[in-house]
C-alpha cells in the first residue's frame, strides 16, 4: 500500500495516527476529509501534503469534469483555499496547489489539466526521492552510525522516503548501518512512525528520548545526522520538525556532519532566508495530555511550535535529486533549480 492514492474519485491514504499499532486506511471522498486528515497529521511529512494537496484537487477537478469552464474553477479555488489554510510550514503543500491551479487556470479544460498536474506531482515525488537516496547514500559507509529524527521515509512522502530513503539505500546496498531515531516530541513520529519503517526493512533501529541527543553522539559513536526538511529557504536555512536546530548544533560542536535530504519541491526560492519561513504553533493539548491524561497544570501556559528553523552555516550538505549542494547555499541552490 502507497501513504496516498487517488482511485476514482476516492483520496485513499493511511492513518498514520493509529501506527504502530494499526494499519488502517482512510477513504475521502471531498476536501473536507482531506483538510481534517492534514490538520490532524493522519498524513504529514512536507512531500506527502503536497501529494495530498494535489490530489485534493485532482478529486474536485473529477467531481466536476462535466460542469461548465467557470463552474470547475470556482470549485478548484474553494478547494484551494481550504487546503492552503491547513498547514502553513511544509512549502510542499502549498507550491502544489500553485502549480495545479496555475495550469488549470490557464487551460480551455481546467478540470482535465488540474488532474494531470497532480498526477505528475505525485509520480515526479517518486522519481525524486529513488535519485536522492542514491546521491545519499555514497556519503554513508558501511559501520555509520546515524541519528535521525522525525519521520521522513515513504510515509513523508508519495514513496521512497528523504532522509529515510537515503539510510534504505545505503542499506541496501550491503552497508550495515545502525540507526538512532529521535522519539521526536509531542507526536512521536520518529517513535511510532521511523522506528516501524526501519523495523519493516530489517534496520536495526534504537529510539531515544529527544533529550538524550548528545549523550548519545558523545557515548554511542553517531558518525551522521542526517533529517529531512518542511521548507528550505533560497539562502539555504532549512525548517523541519521541532528539535532540529538543537540536533544541528550538537552536530556541530561534536564534529559530526550534518545532512538534509529534501526533493527541490521542497526549496522556496521565494523565502529568501530562515526568518520568512512560517512556523506553525500548535495546539497545547498535544503537550498538555499524554495517553489522555493530563500531564501539565492547566494554569500552566504551553508553547507548541511544531519546527523549528536550522542555519544554513550548520548544514553539511543538502541532498537533492540534482546532488548533494554544498556552501555556499545561495548559488548551489539557483544553479540547481535553473537546471530542473
Ligand atoms: O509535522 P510533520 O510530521 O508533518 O513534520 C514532518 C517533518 O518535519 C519531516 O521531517 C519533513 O516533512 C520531511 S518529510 C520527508
Amino acid at each position: 500500500m502507497r501513504t496516498i492514492e487517488l482511485k476514482g474519485e476516492k483520496v485513499i491514504m493511511i492513518d498514520q495516527t493509529l501506527l504502530p499499532r494499526e494499519v488502517r486506511l482512510i477513504e475521502c471522498h471531498d476536501t473536507e476529509c482531506i483538510a481534517e486528515a492534514i490538520e490532524n497529521l493522519r498524513i504529514r511529512g512536507a512531500p506527502a501534503l503536497g501529494v495530498a494537496a494535489a490530489f485534493s484537487l485532482a478529486q474536485t477537478a473529477l467531481k466536476h469534469a462535466n460542469s461548465p469552464r467557470n463552474e470547475v474553477l470556482a470549485a478548484l479555488e474553494k478547494t484551494y483555499r481550504r487546503i492552503k489554510a491547513t498547514r502553513p510550514t511544509a512549502v510542499n503543500l502549498h507550491l502544489a496547489l500553485e502549480r495545479v491551479m496555475s495550469r488549470a487556470r490557464e487551460s480551455e479544460n481546467p478540470a482535465e489539466a488540474a488532474y494531470k498536474e497532480a498526477l505528475r506531482i505525485y509520480e515526479e515525488d517518486f522519481e525524486a526521492n529513488r535519485k536522492l537516496g542514491e546521491y545519499g547514500a555514497e556519503l554513508f559507509e558501511d559501520g555509520d552510525v546515524v541519528l535521525t529524527h522525525c519521520n521522513t521515509g515513504a510515509l513523508a512522502t508519495a514513496s521512497y522516503g528523504t532522509a529515510l530513503g537515503v539510510i534504505i539505500t545505503a542499506w541496501r546496498q550491503g552497508k550495515k548501518l545502525r540507526v538512532f531515531a529521535d522519539e521526536t516530541r509531542p507526536l512521536l513520529q520518529g517513535a511510532r512512525l521511523t522506528a516501524w519503517e526501519l523495523v519493516q526493512e530489517g534496520i536495526p533501529v534504537t529510539v531515544i528520548t529527544d533529550s538524550s541527543a548528545a549523550y548519545v553522539m558523545r557515548t554511542q559513536g553517531v558518525s551522521k545526522v542526517i533529517v529531512g526538511a518542511d521548507r528550505i529557504a533560497a539562502n539555504g536555512d532549512t525548517a523541519n520538525k521541532i528539535g532540529t536546530y538543537s540536533l544541528a548544533i550538537l552536530a556541530k560542536e561534536h564534529g559530526i556532519p550534518f545532512y538534509v535530504a529534501a526533493p527541490l519541491s521542497t526549496i522556496d526560492p521565494a523565502t529568501p532566508s530562515g526568518e520568512h519561513i512560517p512556523v506553525e504553533y500548535r495546539r497545547r493539548e498535544e503537550i498538555e495530555f499524554f495517553n489522555s491524561q493530563r500531564i501539565v497544570p492547566p494554569e500552566a501556559e504551553i508553547l507548541n511550535p511544531a519546527f523549528d528553523v536550522t542555519p544554513a552555516e550548520y548544514i553539511s550538505g543538502i541532498i537533492t535529486e540534482a546532488g548533494v549542494l554544498t556552501p555556499p547555499y545561495e548559488e548551489s541552490i539557483a544553479r540547481a533549480l535553473k537546471k530542473r
